[in-house]
């Protein structure tokens, strides 16, 4: 048996929009996969795993992080890696990895205590968004508009459970103009790219923001490959907040992107070229 006949390890929980096209486009394409859900499998000594290689899908971020680096161990490569989870899984981290490639991130500042950060913040400068390193969403995303809004705010996430949400990642407030860019960017290449335009602050589509076609321009474009090359190849979902004088920030990059609202608006066969990586990488 080759490794071709082996089937595709689908790792995943909960079944949503994106994973359900994602398995019918491997049904239409007779790709013999098997769905590994990630709340029951077994991995340790005498459990093998014969497998032509996997994509992941599954939603809980430390769960993802270990189903992946689990399977690795056992030789089995993941789209996406475990390294681009690892970097991606956490807001900071992945800023991190992008300034010291030299791209332009939004201003930021940490602290490993919310108490850390209420003295330093009237000099860093309101409006300010204090944010979870790992999470989705929107979620505990803040926007602190002065001294009294931080304070509160910055009090909530000691009352927190667990250190991670001790860890205060702040950034800029970037007055964007309605809308923000997803761009879904596969092995270096850019896809695909839309806006979410939403009168809210957070104009995320969960948040419900409006999904419409973006054409990168050049500059874009340059800003997309470059952030794909440091982060690594694989299929990305890169937040880039846009200011009122046009400049570009990457805010965030998704290691397992939703891309429903992109379905509506991108002509470009989103799930194909995803199916098409991965498919690539394992071999
Ligand atoms: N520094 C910022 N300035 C302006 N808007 C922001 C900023 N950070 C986040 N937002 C808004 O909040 C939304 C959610 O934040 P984000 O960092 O993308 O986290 P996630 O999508 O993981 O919840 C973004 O899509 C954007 O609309
Ligand atoms: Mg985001």
């Amino acid at each position: 048996m080759s490794v071709d006949d082996l089937p595709l390890a689908v790792l995943a929980s909960r079944i949503r929009l994106e994973e359900k096209q994602l398995l019918a486009e491997l049904d239409r394409r007779r790709v013999p996969f098997t769905l590994l859900d990630t709340r029951t499998t077994v991995f340790g000594s005498g459990h093998d795993f014969r497998f032509r290689g996997a994509l992941t899908r599954e939603i809980g971020h430390t769960r993802n992080l270990y189903a992946t680096r689990l399977l690795e161990h056992a030789g089995v490569t993941v789209v996406n890696s475990s390294a681009i989870l690892d970097t991606c899984g956490d807001k900071l981290f992945t800023t991190l990895k992008l300034e010291a490639a030299g791209l332009p991130v939004i201003r930021w500042m940490a602290t490993l205590t919310p108490e850390g950060a209420l003295p330093v913040l009237a000099d860093f400068g309101y409006p300010a968004v204090v944010k979870p390193v790992v999470g989705s969403w929107g979620r505990l995303a803040s926007r602190l508009d002065g001294h009294d809004a931080a304070e509160a705010v910055l009090e909530h996430r000691d009352a927190l459970p667990g250190p991670v949400n001790k860890i205060t990642y702040v950034q800029e407030y970037i007055d964007k103009p309605g809308r923000e860019i997803k761009a879904y960017v596969m092995g270096g290449e850019t896809v695909g790219a839309i806006y979410k335009s939403s009168d809210e602050w957070r104009t995320n589509t969960k948040r419900g923001g409006i999904p419409s076609v973006c054409t990168p321009d050049d500059d874009l474009l340059k800003l997309l490959t470059a952030t794909a090359e440091a982060i690594g190849d694989g299929v990305l979902g890169i937040d880039v907040l846009e200011d009122r004088s046009g400049a570009y920030y990457v805010n965030e990059v998704n290691h397992t992107p939703e891309f429903h609202g992109a379905l509506d608006v991108l002509e470009v066969d989103l799930v194909g070229r995803y199916v098409d990586h991965v498919l690539s990488r394992v071999g």
